[in-house]
């Protein structure tokens, strides 16, 4: 792979050690997915920052950095909540052990947001056209397919690596020719709300890596989006795709290897084959809720009290700015959690089932958390939790 000067002198230890371990990172995946070069990014996202996932090995290697971010660079959600870890049930050494995971990087100059969405509290990190170096598998697809930047899927190491030294292996999705679709599907129902977490859940098992171009009748808002790709990277690994007159135009003519066509009786399946009954807690916010999202929840609410544990995750940012939405969940008994989420918080591990509206929380919670999971729309969720079903 071609070095500038520069980029030679740090690969050869001139800026210091840890820019050359950075830098080795950064060459050695050039190397192997045969980059011609760097690229500058604008922003960065980090994954492995739950303390439940990264663990002493990772903590270790965080803190014996040194240096400081050069681009802006923010986190994917943590183990716990922050500030409200003991009313999640986490225990004292967890959080001293997070707390510290935090600290270490704080001391790198990352700016410490916990969220995989990025891009619903700045909108100075990504822009149409712009690289990044994104790690969180919906951001990385909201951020390909919505905003029309371009990232690869990066590791925890390789985030980092790219926001010390401020920039990726120019390779993946990050250019042109790897940003065809691959897959037509044409979607025969009007959905709304969770349906696209259905259906991006039954997408991303057929298309698997590929790059699904969907014609879809009507326009999903934003949130929608999100919930289609987030269930896509889950049940697949697509990071990016396209809706036809939504989302900024795939480069370049293209032709789909495969069609696939859906229509309401699928989507339902999804629902029919994965149950909320049964369910002890229920968990919204997979990915973090927008305001809309909350204001949903909180209008869904109004003046109702909650039999079962209802959490709803979003970023601290946006729970911050809107202390009174805040405020009409948690009187219904719910509690708004920040920083962290139900899939790498070890804080649902003491549940049997939970229900959520999210495709992706719908794949990883049975693996990576241990807890049974069923899918229901927002309203639907929200009937269990009052115990109405
Ligand atoms: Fe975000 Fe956690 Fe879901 S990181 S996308 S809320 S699994």
């Amino acid at each position: 792979m071609y070095l500038s000067r520069e980029e030679e002198g740090i690969y050869q230890g001139e800026r210091g050690e840890t820019l050359r371990r950075m830098m080795e990172i950064l060459v050695a995946l050039g190397d192997i997915y045969g980059a011609e070069r760097l690229v500058p990014v604008r922003s960065v996202q980090i994954a492995g920052v739950s303390y439940k996932n990264i663990g002493e090995a990772g903590l270790e290697w965080i803190s014996d950095l040194q240096g400081r971010v050069v681009v802006p660079s923010i986190l994917n959600p943590a183990g716990m909540d922050l500030c409200r870890w003991k009313e999640m049930g986490i225990g004292e050494e967890f959080a001293r052990r997070q707390q510290e995971t935090i600290e270490a990087y704080r001391r790198l100059g990352v700016t410490i947001d916990c969220t995989c969405t990025p891009y619903q509290i700045y909108d100075n990190l990504a822009s149409l056209g712009d690289h990044l170096a994104w790690s969180e598998s919906s951001a990385v697809s909201y951020a390909n397919s919505v905003i029309g930047a371009r990232t690869n899927r990066e590791g925890g190491p390789s985030a980092l690596a790219a926001a010390l030294v401020g920039k990726t292996a120019l390779y993946g999705y990050h250019l042109d020719e790897n940003r065809r679709p691959t897959h037509l599907v044409e979607v025969e129902a009007n959905l709304r709300g969770s349906d696209f977490g259905a259906l991006g859940f039954l997408v991303g098992r057929i298309v698997k890596d590929g790059i699904p171009f969907f014609r879809l009748q009507g326009a999903p808002s934003r949130d929608e989006l999100k919930a289609l790709g987030a269930a896509m990277a889950a049940s697949g690994s697509v990071a990016l795709y396209y809706v036809e007159n939504v989302t900024p135009e795939p480069p370049g003519p293209w032709q789909a290897e495969e069609m696939i066509r859906l229509g309401r009786k699928e989507i339902d399946e999804v629902y029919l084959k994965y149950p909320g009954s049964g369910a002890d807690v229920v968990a919204l916010g997979c990915p973090h809720c927008s305001v809309e999202e909350l204001q949903a929840i909180a209008r869904l609410l109004q003046g109702q009290k909650v039999k079962k544990e209802l959490w709803v995750c979003t970023a601290r940012k946006i729970a911050d700015a809107n202390p009174d939405l805040v405020a009409a969940i948690e009187d219904s008994g719910a509690r708004v959690f920040c920083d962290t989420c139900m899939v790498v918080s070890p804080a649902t591990e003491g549940f049997a089932k939970m229900m959520t509206s999210s495709g992706k929380a719908l794949v990883y919670l049975p693996g990576l958390g241990g807890v049974a999971a069923g899918l229901g729309s927002l309203e639907e969720c929200i009937d269990v939790a009052l115990g109405r079903s």
